[in-house]
């Protein structure tokens, strides 16, 4: 094997007309229901539990720092729509990369996928099992011992409930992508409603004397919490995963990446703007739930303060519900392409889902969220995205230039400049994350490469197949 074959791509127009053959999705998903997967797996976590920690860094400057981490996302989320709408097949940064950049950088996109979605999942599960016992605590007055309700590291034994969610949504996903996203829509129409409430709630409660001193830690300050943040708006991307499942991805794909993030952005700013406004600084940066702790100490409204955790759960149900579906849609392309072992990949007859995956990766995560804690792995999820937006702007740039009249449904406007400025911003937010973040980081690709050259380069499709017999590519 040559060097070269470290770069070899794959066809667009193979990758294309593949998804109308073997292991086949069921297309079910539109414009609406695509952009709710999109808002389902945005708005969670981030804007529940995580910005308390933005406050800490930037102080009431936290507002400015969803615009910065929304204003990256924003340059990364025009080449991603680019891409799905050129290349809409399932497996999102990780296909691009492999029709663009070649196998080496496709397969170390997959791998850092599989961090970005599969640890976070575990993650944000952990985080739903801590607003559990805020709920239980703010409504009945008790909540479940720590040694059931927490991971070791936080004192606890077994985080029960982060293992129900993510055993509850596995079921969910493997029965179907329809039921899926019916429930999702529901999750994403209860967690909208439930913001809304909290920023009419606050505007009754406003004290304007809460945004001075706005920003005590200065532009560094505002910039660390951005890199925090940034966690808030993943999940846009994850829209592109579900390329194989959508009527009509050449349209729909841009306007649900594109729409997501958009409303999400608005409601941030929003939200971020009123939470400063009702609680002191102190109150968000102390809590575990610092929307519901506004309510409750900042505006005095308990009541408000329970049915605002039960709505961040509804709502975090629905970023796992999402991520973990993206997660197995990526590992199931790099299954397909023999990255990884092709068996896996088999979809269910019955349901028209990948099956073994889907419990596989259930069953992972489930194990990881009953033992892993939330603060570390938002960061290692964050480097992990960043890197994931880099490489998709590249891509962008390289294949206007290798095949320069492939039909784009979606255009990014002035390239090479508009992806290079992506690409800039998310270089400067991986710079604020703490050097251990990018050790970890580091560590995790080396392992990956390890995978690559022990396995992958020699079971990869492109490597061991002859061109297959295909029927002419569709006209696009
Ligand atoms: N953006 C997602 C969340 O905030 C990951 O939970």
């Amino acid at each position: 094997m040559s060097i070269a074959d470290l770069f070899r791509t794959r066809s667009v127009d193979d990758l294309i007309r593949e998804t109308g053959q073997g292991e086949q999705l069921k297309k079910t998903l539109g414009p609406v229901s695509l952009t709710a997967l999109g808002v389902g797996a945005i708005i969670g976590t981030g804007i529940f539990v995580v910005i308390g920690e933005g406050a800490k860094d930037a102080g009431p400057a936290v507002v400015l720092a969803f615009v910065l981490a929304g204003v990256t996302c924003a340059f990364s989320a025009l080449s991603y729509a680019e891409l799905a709408s050129a290349v809409p097949v399932s497996g999102s940064a990780y296909t691009f990369s492999y029709a663009t950049l070649g196998e080496l950088i496709a397969f170390i996109i997959g791998w850092d996928l599989i961090l970005e979605y599969g640890v976070s999942v575990a993650a944000v599960a952990v985080g739903w099992g801590g607003n559990v016992n805020e709920f239980l605590r703010s409504a009945f007055g008790f909540a479940l011992p720590d040694a059931i309700s927490k991971s070791p590291s936080e004192g606890g034994v077994f985080n029960i409930p982060a293992v129900v969610v993510v055993l509850a949504i596995t079921a969910l996903l493997a029965v179907g992508t329809n039921q899926s996203a019916r429930t999702n829509a529901i999750m994403v129409g209860v967690k909208i409603v439930i913001l809304l409430f909290f920023i009419v709630v606050a505007i009754t409660a406003f004290h304007a004397g809460h945004f001075t001193p706005f920003a005590p830690s200065g532009v560094s300050g505002v910039a660390m919490a951005a890199s925090t943040i940034f966690f808030a708006y993943i999940g846009f991307d994850a829209v592109s995963t579900a390329s194989e499942e959508t009527k009509n991805p050449a349209r729909d794909l841009p306007i649900a990446i594109i729409g997501s993030l958009l409303i999400s952005t608005v409601l941030y700013v929003l939200v971020s703007v009123a939470a400063v406004g009702i609680a002191p600084i102190r109150t968000l940066a102390g809590s575990d739930a610092p929307l519901s702790a506004a309510l409750r100490e900042g505006a005095g409204i308990p009541w408000a303060g329970a049915l605002l955790s039960l709505g961040a759960l509804i709502a975090i149900t629905s970023v796992v519900l999402v991520i973990m579906y993206g997660q197995t849609r990526i590992f199931f392309a790099m299954c397909r392409d023999g990255l990884l072992p092709k068996r896996l990949a088999k979809v269910s007859p019955r349901f028209g889902t990948p099956v073994r995956i889907t419990v596989g990766f259930g069953v992972l995560i489930a194990i990881l969220a009953a033992l892993v804690p939330l603060d570390v792995i938002i960061e290692l999820t964050n480097i992990g995205t960043l890197f994931a937006f880099i490489l998709v702007n590249i891509g962008v740039i390289v294949l206007r230039r290798t095949k320069p009249d492939m039909a784009r449904p979606f255009r990014v406007p002035l390239v090479p400049v508009v992806p290079i400025i992506g690409i800039l911003l998310c270089g400067y937010l991986i710079y604020q994350l703490p050097v251990e973040t990018k050790l970890r980081f580091v560590v995790w690709l080396v392992i990956g490469l390890i995978v690559y050259f022990a396995y992958s380069r020699r079971h990869s499709r492109v490597a061991t197949e002859e061109p297959a017999e295909l029927p002419p590519a569709e006209q696009r």
